[in-house]
């Protein structure tokens, strides 16, 4: 199995960490334009084999597509990450035309791979992979809802004072600060509703505080988040290369579940060796409907902005 992170920047090395120390590639390139840097950070990275004992070989490169010939699964998490106060949509015009610059270097000598896609705003440029590189939609996956999830179960097993392995939780709907739906009715702690154990305004905070989760690092840390963000990555990463038919919630093209079309957004799906396998198009109710429509109308007006920059 042979394994791309596109990105040796912070997401995309701590994905390739991840992925290393899980031994889920025989052969892991990290490829960036910045001359050395991913040379540097693969061998860093090798260097903690003996340490942390995992057999993957990560090789580093700048810029030379050929190394990364054969890809099985490639994670694109190039572009500019966004500054304290910026929302990801902002990163649109400079992200546009290096995530479609990278899908169509990847494809020339990567033509089977499966592509997951990180860079922000996330499901615009998971569209932009889907439309740029024409290629079928179960292999152009969006990592967003994984991450939100995630920080959806720190929230509320910081509410209901327990450990995060005890909490389910799903977020669908955009990966942006406005777009995102923490779906409080279905979260449980080891099965019991969340909404039996907290009050109906503490679930709202956790919703709340889940939905500017990678707002609230980004003022913190200055830039965004990398750790969560490159270990969801990698677990979207495993789960194909492994064939788990794990479900996820995942930016997919949807023709039609959840009642939306000609658009990529989170849902849950099931991630094999096919990438998105099926996606699990159950029921809403009114409320969570109408969110969803409101959450797939902003995404569908960045959307629009590709096709006014003509890189679509
Ligand atoms: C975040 C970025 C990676 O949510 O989108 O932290």
């Amino acid at each position: 199995m042979k394994i791309t992170v596109v990105g040796a920047g912070n997401v995309g090395a701590t994905c390739a960490n991840v992925i290393a120390q899980r031994e889920l590639a025989s052969e892991l390139v990290l490829l960036d334009i910045k001359e050395g840097v991913a040379e540097g950070k693969a061998m860093d990275m090798m260097q903690t084999s003996a340490l942390l004992g995992f057999d993957s070989r990560v090789s580093g490169s700048t810029n030379d597509y050929s190394k990364t010939a054969g890809s099985n699964v490639v994670v694109i998490t190039s572009g500019i990450p966004r500054k304290p106060g910026m929302t990801r949509e902002e990163l649109i015009g400079t992200n546009a035309g290096i995530v479609k610059g990278v899908v169509e270097n990847i494809l020339k000598y990567s033509p089977d791979a499966i592509f997951v896609i990180i860079s922000n705003p996330m499901d615009t440029m998971t569209y932009l992979a889907l439309k740029a590189s024409g290629l079928p939609k179960n292999r152009i996956i969006g990592m967003g809802g994984i991450l939100d999830s995630s920080r959806f179960k720190y929230y509320l097993s910081q509410a209901m004072e327990c450990p995060s392995s005890d909490v389910q939780g799903v977020v669908i709907g955009g990966h942006g600060d406005t777009t995102m739906i923490p779906l409080t009715r279905f979260a449980t702690r080891a099965g019991i509703p969340a909404a039996q154990l907290l009050s109906a305004d503490c679930l709202k905070k956790v919703a709340a505080d889940t939905m500017v989760g990678g707002a609230t690092l980004t003022g913190l840390l200055g830039t965004s988040a990398w750790y969560a963000p490159g270990a969801a990555g990698a677990l979207l990463v495993e789960a194909i290369v492994r064939d788990e038919k794990k479900v996820y919630p995942c930016c997919v093209a949807l023709d039609g579940e959840y009642g939306q079309k000609d658009i990529c957004l989170g849902v849950p799906v099931v991630i094999g060796k096919n990438g998105c396998e099926e996606i699990v198009d159950f029921k809403l109710n009114a409320e969570e409907q109408a969110e969803f429509n409101k959450s797939a109308d902003a995404v569908r007006k960045m959307n629009q902005v590709l096709a006014d920059m003509k890189v679509i």
